[in-house]
């Protein structure tokens, strides 16, 4: 088998990413941390740290320590209504990280002109192609485009009608990543076919030999399917809630409880709607550090995409990106045939 095809078709997205391989793991909050993201990178993919709600402090330590395991390039994610934003992109700036990840929304006013002006090439997450245009438009270097059966905060759009509005549009302009139910080649093959400059994964690798999720969360993996992978419902009309596709479990309903209590909080005069919606995100970085870190499989949240029945067992990333790229060629050798 020849991986001439893929590698010519991921060669654009590699050289933006300045590695091998055009598969980055998408940051995942608590879960890309030093380990994860230096093994991905070392495996020649495409690390990402999740920085979450890291104060500038802690992020200054991760970066340090995931250089001192790889010296690759990996890239950071930050999320763009983090109180110190601007604090964390001169963070960034002064280890040199040569890629910034912005989610949560549209950039804030000055952050692109802040990442770039350091050097950084930015991507920026498109869930509309009127937003990829616009995004286009400010200077943003690649985007990624993340359906709705990707693990984490989603957008109500999927993957395959995202990929066939932007790609034909944009991919002409600037490097597009497509994301959201990828667990196996042969759907990268398709995407890079398409026009993606490569893809992002997460689900897929949460469990990896390298992640440091407890054994209970991997289990959890393990154990279920697409459709355990279930996206969060809000409750009430006056407080928009992103939705977030996560295993159920009795999180599941302790997440409509916190939502009818910041509501009553909204209602009574005591929050703004901006305090609220920073409730509901403590609510999630705390949900799921009890799965991540503590094991809770009850109570925490199990973030996971709709890709989890395709995560079986435990393998290290290396295995995992090997597995990937030679069904990728090997579909991209059928087709040619
Ligand atoms: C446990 C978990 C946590 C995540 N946390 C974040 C995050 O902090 N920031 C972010 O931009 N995306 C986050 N994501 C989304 C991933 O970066 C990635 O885009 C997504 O997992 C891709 O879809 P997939 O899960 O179908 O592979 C998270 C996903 C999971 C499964």
């Amino acid at each position: 088998m020849t991986h001439a095809r893929l590698s010519s078709l991921m060669s654009r997205g590699a050289d933006f990413l300045g590695c091998e391989t055009a598969i980055l793991c998408g940051a995942m909050s608590w879960v890309s941390e030093r380990n994860l993201v230096s093994a991905i990178s070392n495996a020649g993919g495409f690390g990402v740290i999740a920085c979450g709600a890291m104060t500038p402090e802690l992020l200054d330590a991760e970066i340090a320590a995931t250089k001192a395991l790889t010296d690759r390039p990996f890239g950071v994610n930050l999320i763009t209504m983090h109180p110190q934003l601007f604090d964390l992109i001169e963070v960034c700036a002064r280890h040199g990280v040569g890629h910034v990840v912005l989610a949560g929304g549209l950039p804030p006013k000055g952050s692109i002109e802040a990442i770039k002006q350091k050097g950084a090439k930015l991507l920026c997450f498109a869930p509309a192609l009127s937003l990829a245009k616009k995004l286009a438009r400010s200077g943003v270097d690649a985007l990624v485009v993340e359906g709705m059966e990707a693990g984490g905060h989603i957008g109500p759009v999927s993957t395959s009608v995202l990929a066939q509005e932007i790609l034909p549009e944009m991919a002409g302009q600037l490097p597009v990543f497509v994301a959201g139910g990828i667990g196996r080649g042969e759907a990268i093959a398709a995407y890079l076919e398409m026009g993606a400059a490569g893809v992002q994964l997460g689900t897929r690798f949460a469990c990896a030999t390298e992640s440091i999720a407890h054994p209970a969360f991997k289990k959890a993996f393990f154990r279920a399917s697409a459709r355990d992978a279930i996206a969060s419902v809000q409750i009430d009309p006056r407080l928009p809630v992103i939705p977030v596709r996560a295993l159920k479990n009795a999180g599941t309903e302790s997440f409509t409880a916190k939502q009818r209590e910041v509501a009553n909080l909204l209602d009574s005069g005591t929050i703004e709607m901006m305090e609220a919606q920073l409730q509901i995100e403590h609510y999630w970085a705390g949900a799921l550090r009890r799965a991540v870190i503590d094991g809770d499989v009850e109570g925490g949240s199990l973030m996971a995409g709709q890709s989890v029945g395709m995560v079986t067992k435990e393998e290290p990333v290396a295995a995992i990106i090997a597995q990937l790229l030679d069904e990728a060629a090997q579909a991209l050798e059928r087709r040619a045939a």
